[in-house]
């Protein structure tokens, strides 16, 4: 994908950019990739085939954000729940993120793809924790896109370890009780250089939002589509965003 100077609508020529219909569309999208199971099933194929399938799709989509003009990618790729999923498909989807990253960490760097990791690392094994630093650190310096993906990731758990630490900051009298107000905790949370999602998309026909981003998405719009993750396209993806544009943001306040 061609390099273009973040947050710039101008296309190169000095014309307006194609997508500049889009100029209202939402800075950060997050997104619950489901139904890679489902995908696989239909196929008559095991459950890690719908994973590899959706794997690629991420790539996808990646691709797709600076054109529509989405700067921030949050994607669910593992929640704190997902341990109760067999040990084989548990092994399977570690083995998936670690080769996903030792493929595609080169094509990131080089597409100025900035990636970040939000989760508890504790419960990760040692070589996986490596190559996710590794990313992270050969990738700091861009600003085309950010992609945060989320492994062994849970809201309340999120929530939780904030707290603890916040906790530990009043009793080490580096924070004043007092001072406790709805900034603070956002500090705290795996997601603080982040901006909050506008848009949170899920796959698979499923209407919930299991553990994801619940602090950060107070606000966020929602859609729930049909489509299985695989199956989901750069045009629906563009077709989701140009709907976002439409729609009233009021964030509890009236439209004047
Ligand atoms: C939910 O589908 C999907 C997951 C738990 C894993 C998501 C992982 C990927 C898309 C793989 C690649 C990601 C990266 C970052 C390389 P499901 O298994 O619950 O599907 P089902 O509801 O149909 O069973």
């Amino acid at each position: 994908m061609a390099r273009q100077t973040s947050d710039s609508l101008a296309h190169a020529d000095g014309g307006p950019h194609p997508q500049a219909a889009l100029r209202a569309g939402p800075c950060h999208v997050a997104i619950i990739m489901d139904g890679n199971g489902r995908w696989a099933t239909m196929r008559g194929r095991p459950r890690l085939f719908g994973h590899h399938a959706g794997a690629k799709r991420v790539r996808e989509i990646v691709e797709a954000c600076p054109d529509l003009g989405v700067k921030y990618l949050t994607i669910f790729a593992f929640s704190t729940e997902n341990w109760k999923r067999t040990q084989v498909e548990v092994a399977g989807l570690m083995s998936l993120f670690r080769r996903y990253i030792t493929r595609e960490a080169r094509q990131l760097r080089d597409e100025g793809v900035r990636v970040r990791f939000i989760g508890d690392r504790v419960r990760l094994d040692d070589k996986l924790v490596s190559l996710m630093d590794e990313l992270e650190l050969i990738t700091s310096q861009n600003d085309r896109v950010h992609l945060t993906i989320a492994l062994n990731y849970g809201g309340r758990d999120e929530v939780a370890r904030a707290t603890k630490r916040l906790a530990q900051d009043v009793a080490l009298g580096r924070l004043n009780p007092k001072d406790v107000d709805e900034e603070t905790l956002p500090k705290y949370l795996d997601t603080c250089v982040l901006p909050d999602p506008d848009l949170v998309i899920r796959t698979s026909g499923e209407a919930r939002i299991s553990n994801f981003l619940l602090w950060q998405s107070a606000y966020a719009e929602y859609e729930f589509v049909d489509t299985l993750w695989p199956d989901f396209s750069r045009d629906e993806f563009a077709r989701l965003l140009h709907a976002y544009g439409a729609r009233d943001r009021r964030f509890g306040a009236v439209t004047a």
